[in-house]
């Protein structure tokens, strides 16, 4: 299946209307994504060869990386501009930070990193769900943010498909991965994603790649 679905080009996907990947993590050295500046530049080949023109870069922020602070990041995110300048393909910072215990004081203490100054990419782990999760999406909303929770296709585990719609109707957007819509992540996340997807769930989509083979195996469909 996913022979097939590679043939289509992600530039003529209704997902990606302005050719932007939001979910990525281009930014060698400091996640479990890239790691080296070689990584960075095969996953932004393979996102070109599919037809995207650009991504966001969203490493990781979690107490599992504790030197990723959005200041540290700007400042990696800067080198990593000035390497892969010559590639012709727009490289914008932003990050995915998780609901953990370190989530309360990086907001208190740091400008986060956002998409255009207002959407902050939220994670939840894939085995439980954290204590105080719900508190912690009210206040990013009080502090003038909206949450867009990275791939809720992927937390059958941890929540049911009612309590995604309740997300969704307190005004927390959702972000899909299209290797979900392949069944990267087995056929459950790919039924969840599709029932979202048809309801119009999604405002946004990324490929969540980390290496250049994973960038690879995408949903080109839709
Ligand atoms: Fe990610």
């Amino acid at each position: 299946m996913l022979e097939f679905l590679f043939k289509r080009r992600l530039s003529s996907s209704s997902l990606f209307p302005d050719g932007m990947d939001m979910h990525t993590h281009i930014l060698w050295g400091v996640d479990d994504g890239a790691s080296c500046l070689q990584d960075s530049l095969g996953i932004i080949r393979r996102l070109k060869s599919m037809g995207l023109k650009g991504a966001y870069c969203t490493p990781h922020i979690m107490a599992r990386y504790p030197k990723n602070t959005p200041d540290y990041l700007r400042e990696r995110f800067e080198q990593l501009l000035a390497d892969t300048g010559d590639e012709g393909f727009q490289l914008k910072l932003a990050a995915e930070y998780m609901l953990d215990e370190q989530f309360e004081c990086q907001l208190a203490t740091h400008t986060p990193l956002t998409y255009d100054g207002t959407l902050l990419l939220v994670e939840l782990p894939q085995y439980f769900l954290p204590a105080g999760w719900m508190d912690m999406l009210l206040m990013v909303q009080d502090k003038g943010y909206t949450p867009v929770l990275a791939h809720p296709e992927r937390y059958g585990r941890i929540l049911q498909e009612s309590e995604l719609l309740r997300l969704r109707s307190r005004g927390i957007q959702f972000q899909g991965n299209v290797g979900s819509l392949a069944g990267l992540y087995g056929k459950a996340v790919a039924d969840t994603a599709r029932k979202l997807r048809a309801g119009n769930h999604y405002t946004w989509w990324g490929t969540d790649s980390h290496f250049p083979s994973m960038a690879g195996k995408m949903c080109l469909s839709g």
